[in-house]
């Protein structure tokens, strides 16, 4: 574990910076409204998940209750609540992509992989998830990995875009770091 408390918990100056910049975007009092953005920056800041204490430092920076912000993180499918491998795998099973095959899409990568739904490769570099609709219906089944959509997947498909993630060797998360800078 990182983080043995909140008290452990520092986000970089230019996290903090753009943390302050989002809050101020809402009325004073209300800046809870801004927990979305602020947990995207500290999933991208610590790892790519959210650990107790970086949700109890989301929920001190906000100034409400960590139960509070646990309910949303644990909510969201694209918040990890354990630690994840370099690239996520996010295939859609929601009802188009399920009747175009997803379901087949995911035992092909359980096998692949040698994991369960929910679990990461033994060398880390992949965590196998599924979500609901990602909005790309018509090219179903499709999955997202980072911040790009991989569609019309077939096994064979499947095989070519895990083979470029292994070989390039890193994955970026939804919310990349560059995105802190900007
Ligand atoms: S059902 Fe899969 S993207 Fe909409």
């Amino acid at each position: 574990m990182r983080h043995k408390d909140k008290s452990e918990v520092v986000f970089s100056d230019d996290a903090s910076a753009l943390i302050a910049k989002i809050i101020k975007r809402y009325p004073v009092g209300k800046q809870k409204s801004a927990i979305l953005p602020v947990l995207h920056i500290a999933q991208a800041e610590f790892d790519g998940w959210l650990s107790v204490p970086v949700m109890d430092k989301v929920s001190e920076i906000l100034s409400i209750q960590p139960i509070e912000v646990y309910e949303v993180a644990s909510f969201y499918t694209m918040f990890n609540l354990k630690p994840v491998g370099k690239c996520v795998i996010e295939v859609c099973r929601t009802g188009p992509c399920w009747l175009m095959g997803a379901e087949d899409i995911v035992k092909y990568i359980e096998k692949k992989l040698n994991i369960k739904e929910g679990q990461t490769s033994s060398d880390g570099m992949f965590t196998l998830k599924t979500v609901e609709c990602l909005a790309s219906c018509g090219t179903a089944p499709m999955m997202q990995i980072g911040q790009t959509y991989h569609e019309n997947l077939t096994t064979n498909k499947v095989d070519d875009i895990l083979d470029d993630y292994r070989n390039q060797g890193v994955c970026i998360s939804h919310f990349a770091k560059d995105k802190i800078k900007a």
